[in-house]
């Protein structure tokens, strides 16, 4: 369970987007509410530059900062009026910072940690791994990703995970990519997908959730250098 003061840096974080559209004011609020952003903050190092992948309206980034002040965040997206939204949101320090961009055509700046929440299952599995390797390249040895997710499972919480999607993506159309359908590995493609592209990982159960939400947490493989004959 996240602390009070996780707890109250989401509040914080969600307050700052006051002033936002009355439909990205609630949709903030319903990532709050359904996402449990607190639980995966914990996971992400208190302090350096961190860069968030899909970061939608910044909301997770703004966490980010709100819970450790020793963090500097940045934030990428694809969608131009959310980041449009996100930097109203953080115009009051230089410590967050929102970019638009593809996360899957450009890796991000180097950083001390990466972290993706609830964007992968909304490209290809090419594409998710070409994310991954995009991030390895910005890490070094050691550096932690840290990456939201659902697992495809046969479990009832798979179909409520595919069908808030539908509702949400398809028909609210309130977020880009995964228009036809989404791209949710199993554990195990996810684990080789991760180690493919450079990183060990484990995996930690989100409890209490209506979805197959986990998180995975990876760190960038050393490099095998060949040795001679
Ligand atoms: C479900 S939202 C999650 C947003 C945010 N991470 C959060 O937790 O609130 C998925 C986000 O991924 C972004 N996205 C999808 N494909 C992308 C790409 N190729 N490059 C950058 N962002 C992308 C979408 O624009 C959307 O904002």
């Amino acid at each position: 369970m996240p602390g009070a003061s996780t707890s109250a840096a989401l509040n914080r974080a969600v307050h700052r987007y006051r002033s936002a559209p009355v439909v990205d004011r609630l949709f903030v609020h319903g990532r709050a509410f359904l996402s449990d952003l607190a639980f995966v903050e914990r996971f992400v190092p208190r302090k350096g530059f961190i860069v968030d992948l899909g970061c939608g309206h910044g909301l997770f980034a703004c966490l980010l900062r709100e819970a450790s002040d020793t963090r500097r965040v940045l934030g990428i997206d694809l969608d131009a009026k959310k980041v449009a939204i996100g930097r109203v949101a953080i115009q009051d320090t230089q410590w967050l910072r929102f970019e638009i961009g593809d996360i899957v055509a450009q890796p991000p700046p180097k950083c001390d940690a990466v972290t993706i929440v609830d964007v992968l299952y909304l490209l290809s599995f090419a594409d998710q791994e070409r994310v991954l390797r995009n991030a390895a390249s910005a890490l070094g040895e050691g550096g932690p990703l840290i990456v939201k997710a659902q697992e495809r499972r046969t479990d009832p919480r798979y179909a409520v995970t595919y069908a808030q999607e539908v509702v949400t993506v398809t028909l609210l159309g309130r977020t880009r990519g995964g228009r036809e359908r989404f791209f949710f590995p199993t554990r195990e493609e996810a684990f080789a997908m991760f180690t493919r592209s450079g990183f060990v990982m484990e995996v930690e159960e989100m409890p209490r959730r209506p979805y197959t939400d986990v998180i995975y947490l990876a760190r960038k493989a050393p490099v095998r250098t060949p040795t001679a004959p």
